[in-house]
């Protein structure tokens, strides 16, 4: 029995679930219901141009899911491609999205190394001229979507795997205090806004899970205002052990930090097995990766880093194709959607 579920073409109805050849159909809750009544947010992050072009992701995308981060619309190279101009035309419509659709924002990324424009050019810019282009950038963004942001992705990747810091044009402009100056920045133009630090491969216990505690830690103990801790959660390999994610994130909300999933795919490209047995073992990373986030009170949101196979980065990066997420590239649930689906309705 093939479970044929009638997705984007009952114009965003919650008519789904019908088995093929019986003619019955049901109505299945929605990811987003069923994780509402486990107190979780669960989301993915938008394709400005996908959203624009396509009805079936933008049925899907609001139907599923309850948070939603743009994957690039809120990048400084985005949001400021020449000097002095802005341009939010692709983050004011996710946002809108969000809005008409009652999902909050992820907003991401203020202070990052990568995504930066070509006029960003050390080489014609003094730290000082560095400093104020940063704080301008932040100021600006998150002015204008003030009340909009449920929490900013402040800063993004500062540290490298080995857990020092990594030497980025920020650091070396504002010096190496330069996280607590950004923070305050963004808690200034957004007060109510959740301020987070988001890094990858961090999620388990480690040198660079350490750092990230390290880090976060003395910001906290400084007063520096930061809100959380985003776990990008990019599995293109074999997952880290699911207990020392619980542990990690035990300690940080130890702090009194929030933690969310905020990147999660799962790759199958290096997967053993017929395509079948590798759609099952993404199932199942993707269960106990949402089960261990479930198990810890202070994890209020998953997101994935997009939610259909038609619409990924890893392809691009590995030169290999890939299907990563929970969401074929004909919009069809996954297994890896059931799973979910099954542990947010236990
Ligand atoms: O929009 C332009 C297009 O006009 C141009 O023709 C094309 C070719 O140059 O580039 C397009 O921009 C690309 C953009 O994705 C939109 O597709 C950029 O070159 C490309 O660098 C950018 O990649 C993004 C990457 O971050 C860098 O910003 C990926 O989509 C995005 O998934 C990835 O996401 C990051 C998170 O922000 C942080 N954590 C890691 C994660 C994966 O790398």
């Amino acid at each position: 029995m093939i479970l044929a579920v009638l997705l984007g073409v009952s114009g965003g109805s919650e008519v789904r679930g019908a088995d093929a050849g019986k003619g019955k159909s049901k109505v299945e809750p929605t990811l987003r219901e069923l994780a509402k009544k486990r107190g979780l947010l669960i989301g993915a992050a938008v394709d400005a141009t996908a959203l624009r072009t396509e009805a079936v992701y933008r049925e899907t995308l609001g139907r599923e899911f309850s948070i939603l981060t743009p994957e690039n619309a809120m990048k400084f190279g985005d949001v400021h491609p020449e000097r002095g101009l802005d341009t939010f035309e692709d983050a004011d419509a996710i946002v809108a999205f969000a809005g008409a659709h009652g999902m909050k924002v992820r907003g991401h990324t203020l202070v990052w190394h990568l995504a930066l424009p070509k006029w960003l050019d050390e080489t014609k810019l003094s730290r000082a001229e560095l400093a104020a282009v940063l704080q301008e950038h932040i100021r600006t963004e998150v002015t204008h979507f003030r009340g909009k942001i449920y929490a900013w992705d402040v800063v993004n990747e500062a540290l490298e795997d080995d857990g020092t810091p990594r030497d980025t044009i920020w650091r070396r402009a504002l010096g190496p205090d330069y996280l607590a100056e950004v923070y305050r920045w963004a808690h200034e133009a957004d007060p109510e806004a959740k301020l987070f630090y988001n890094d990858y491969n961090a999620e388990g216990l480690g040198v660079k899970s350490d750092a990230v505690y390290a880090l976060v830690k003395g910001l906290k103990e400084r007063g520096v205002p930061i809100d959380g801790v985003g776990l990008q959660m990019h599995l293109l390999g074999p997952p880290p052990p699911m207990a020392d994610i619980a542990a990690n994130i035990k300690r940080l909300a130890a702090l009194g930090l929030e933690v969310h999933v905020t990147e999660l795919d799962v790759a199958i490209q290096d997967m053993k097995g017929t395509e079948a047995e590798k759609l099952a073992e993404q199932a199942k990373i993707y269960r106990q990766v949402l089960e261990t986030c479930l198990s810890q009170p202070a994890c209020k949101a998953l997101v994935m880093w997009g939610f259909t196979d038609a619409h990924t980065w890893i392809p691009e990066v590995t030169e290999h194709p890939d299907a990563p997420l929970i969401f074929d590239e004909a919009y069809r649930p996954k297994p890896a959607y059931q799973a979910v689906r099954e542990v947010l309705a236990e």
